[in-house]
């Protein structure tokens, strides 16, 4: 007989059961007994509710209800029967209890009680048991699914690119590297340095940063696909909004300009995120009351004026600003926070990178809403990018969500040979090693453009979480691969 005959416990709340005899499994979140009887709140994953258990002493014995400890497994088999308490419309009148698995109650780490992020960052082989983080992986569940619908009813396919290669896609030399070689004693060259010819795929390999340069090999022939996939940076940024191992969705589309791009990112934007309000009602609601007691911790100023749920609206039900990089820098010459010298970085002249508190201030601030920014410098951008008429700006976005600041970057294409291998010469990218991305250019070039989402800064906006590494499993930061 196979052993799992259980019903979900999202399925019994959802459907009138009562008067079955039901088998239900899970993890017990609390017990609370008296003389006559004991309550179980057991909870499976399938949602974020609880499901109360009723254990009559006379039917089930003590040893077994003193070991169905908070963390315990346990396999319950009773009548489900109409509840009398407030909350639930039923209950389970349990005549079989099975321990399947003890937690010693002095040594398991998640209490029935608020723990802090931090704690559970250290215990996150355990966090996942919490209100808190199964609501967010659920949440990241159906995004990703969302992704995927999107795409798939658009005609786009999905393309697995390489995790390792021989390219630094973005240039911005912040690579992990992928040897075989004995690190104790590696081959060495004339001038001995490491000799990657003699290493598995001879030649020096790393974990991708993106899966763009494939994307648009293939976009050249499938004309719409889209990647998502982990990627890797070794940036040494420990900011509430960095990883070095992220997921990114990164569409990639022949036939499209700048705005096609841009109308397309938006579009996507909103309906994964709708897709969320529509389908993760409850764990959106348990998070946005969550949210809002953070806000109560926090200073007045750096409070935010919108609750979770109007924040995941605002993007749904409003167009987003299209603004030029130039554009962009008059504003916030002209700020506030500039005059007064409340900018740390303050804004001086045309051609520096905009920081996060600048693209903080145009969406929260000013605009109160996404903002799409285009045309940047092209000193400033990666070698790809389509270079402007203008001979200084590229074909450019950035996408700038509240709370987040850039959410998705992208661009149109440098389909031009000329000018491509041009900028690639100007920034000392080799030619030779990249002859396949330059063939696209040499046999049937066409306009194209694509961007990348960061996964995770997504499910961050979605789920109101303000730590990046609250919204990965097992998030992976400088100093930080335990589990
Ligand atoms: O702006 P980025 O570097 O763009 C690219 O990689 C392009 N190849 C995308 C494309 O055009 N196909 O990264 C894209 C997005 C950022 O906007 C951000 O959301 C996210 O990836 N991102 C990170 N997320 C978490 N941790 C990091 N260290 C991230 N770096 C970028
Ligand atoms: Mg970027």
């Amino acid at each position: 007989m196979a052993f799992n005959n259980r019903i979900k416990i999202k399925h019994l709340l959802e459907t009138d059961s009562v008067g079955e005899r039901v088998t239900v499994m899970g993890w017990v979140r609390t017990r609370r007994s008296n003389k006559h009887v004991t309550f179980i709140a057991l909870n499976d994953g399938s949602c974020i509710q609880n499901y109360q258990i009723v254990a009559d002493p006379a039917k089930i014995d003590d040893d077994t209800l003193k070991k169905a400890n908070t963390g315990a497994c346990l396999k319950i088999t009773g009548a489900v029967v109409a509840s009398q308490g407030a909350g639930q419309s039923s209950e389970i009148q349990a005549d079989l209890v099975e321990i399947l698995g003890e937690a010693d109650p002095d040594k398991f780490p998640i209490q029935p009680k608020k723990h802090s992020l931090e704690f559970l960052r250290e215990n996150a082989h355990l966090r996942i048991r919490t209100n808190t983080f199964g609501a967010i992986f659920r949440i990241r569940h159906h995004l990703a699914f969302a992704v995927h619908q999107y795409f798939h009813q658009k005609g786009f396919f999905y393309l697995h690119s390489p995790i390792i290669t021989a390219s630094d896609a973005e240039g911005a030399g912040e690579t992990f590297q992928v040897t075989a070689l004995d690190l104790k004693n590696p081959p060495r060259d004339q001038n001995n340095n490491i000799d990657f010819r003699e290493d598995f795929f001879e030649r020096a390999t790393n974990l991708t940063v993106s899966g763009q340069l494939e994307g648009e090999l293939a976009a050249l022939a499938l004309s719409e696909i889209y990647t998502f996939g982990p990627t890797f940076r070794a940036e040494n940024s420990n900011t509430t909004r960095h990883l070095a191992e992220f997921w990114m969705i990164e569409p990639e589309m022949a036939f499209y300009d700048a705005e096609d791009n841009q109308n397309l990112a938006e579009d996507f934007l909103k309906y994964i995120i709708g897709f969320a309000l529509e389908n993760c009602q409850e764990d959106l609601a348990f998070l946005d009351k969550r949210a809002a007691e953070e806000e109560k911790n926090k200073k007045a100023e750096q409070r935010s004026e919108l609750g979770l749920l109007e924040r995941l609206e605002l993007v749904t039900k409003n167009t987003f600003e299209r603004i030029t990089y130039s554009e962009a820098l008059e504003i916030l010459k002209n700020s506030k926070p500039n005059k007064k010298k409340k900018f740390a970085y303050p804004i001086e002249d045309w051609g520096t990178d905009l920081q996060s508190e600048h693209e903080r201030f145009l969406v929260e601030k000013h605009f109160k809403k996404p903002v799409i920014i285009t045309d940047y410098p092209k000193s400033i951008k990666s070698f790809y990018m389509k270079q402007n008429e203008d001979g200084k700006t590229v074909a450019a976005m950035d996408i700038l969500f509240p709370g987040i600041g850039e959410i998705i970057g992208g661009s149109q294409r440098e389909e031009r040979l000329d000018k491509l291998t041009e900028r690639m010469q100007e920034l000392d990218i080799s030619q030779e090693e990249m002859w396949w991305y330059l063939d696209t250019r040499r046999f049937g070039t066409t306009p194209h453009s694509g961007f990348g989402l960061g996964f995770e800064r997504l499910v961050q906006f979605v789920t109101g979480m303000g730590n990046i590494r609250d919204v990965i499993p097992f998030p992976r930061t400088p100093g930080n691969a335990e589990f």
